[in-house]
């Protein structure tokens, strides 16, 4: 395969860490954003300590479209040109509908749904120039089945595979594909954070028994990447552990 720059967002969270360490072994140049500063030093470290040597990372706020629009100058001159783009920077704001506030939806669809524009835009046309791209969007589960407590990221989420069938069939000629990947409930910080007693009734209702890992979404991150993946597009995987069957 030949080596390629990918970009992804929120790459120091659960599973952002775990495709950053999937698209390096599989040789390419990564680079991640980061939203507030803070764990970026030790995370490097535990890169560097696992023998990734070519990640870099630029802190970001992917709700703001003149930051992505800097962060992607930036790479473009100090590193190159982004091909891969993977839109996973999301976060949860769980609430029942008549407790949510403004601000709970605003920062969800903002960060989680506003974010995939304002990170394609500026390399789309990047990738279409030389007739390749890969742009892979991090869905759910929730936002093919709908959750209690999450209007705000169903929502997002669903509106992440509207934007992906929509681009798919856009630049599909040029060689860039647009894929949406919805796991399942994963181990990560954001899954555990859901109160115990919620998270065991979650865990009952997949087939397969468990929490996804982190890792096997990297592994299908990586498959959508590479050149085998060229007749897959506007498709949304699903890797739920046969939790939602579509
Ligand atoms: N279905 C139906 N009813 C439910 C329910 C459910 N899933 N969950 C709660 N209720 C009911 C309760 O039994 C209660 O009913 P009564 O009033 O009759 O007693 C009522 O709803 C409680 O409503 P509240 O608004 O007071 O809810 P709450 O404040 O207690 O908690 C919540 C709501 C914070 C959303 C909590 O249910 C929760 O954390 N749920 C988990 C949400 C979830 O799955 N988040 C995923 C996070 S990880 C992620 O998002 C990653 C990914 O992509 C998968």
């Amino acid at each position: 395969m030949t080596k390629k720059i990918a970009l992804v967002t929120g790459g120091m969270g659960g599973i952002g860490t775990a495709i950053c360490k999937a698209l390096a072994e599989a040789g390419h140049v990564v680079v991640t954003t980061y939203s507030k500063p803070g764990r970026e030093t030790a995370w490097h470290a535990d890169m560097k300590g696992l023998g990734f040597n070519d990640i870099h990372s630029f802190q970001c706020d992917v709700t703001d479209f003149a930051a992505c629009q800097e962060v992607i100058a930036r790479i473009a001159k100090d590193i190159g040109q982004v091909s891969i783009l993977v839109n996973n920077a999301g976060i949860t704001r769980d609430a029942s509908f008549r407790k949510q506030s403004k601000d709970d939806w605003d920062a969800v669809i903002r960060t989680n749904l506003d974010s995939v524009f304002n990170m394609t835009k500026p390399v789309l046309d990047g990738m279409l120039e030389h007739g390749f791209g890969r742009i892979i969007n991090i869905s759910s589960i929730n936002g093919q089945k709908g959750q209690f407590g999450q209007t705000n990221y169903s929502a997002a989420k669903a509106g992440m595979h509207g934007f992906t069938m929509a681009l798919a069939q856009e630049v599909a000629k040029k060689g860039v594909t647009v894929n949406t990947i919805s796991p399942g409930y994963i181990a990560t910080e954001m899954v555990m954070a859901v109160p115990e007693d919620v998270r065991n009734k979650i865990v009952a209702q997949i087939p397969v028994g468990r929490l996804g890992k982190p890792e096997e979404i990297a592994a299908l991150v990586t498959f959508l990447c590479s050149d085998n993946a060229g007749f897959l597009t506007g498709s949304n995987i699903a890797m739920n552990g046969g939790q939602h069957m579509m």
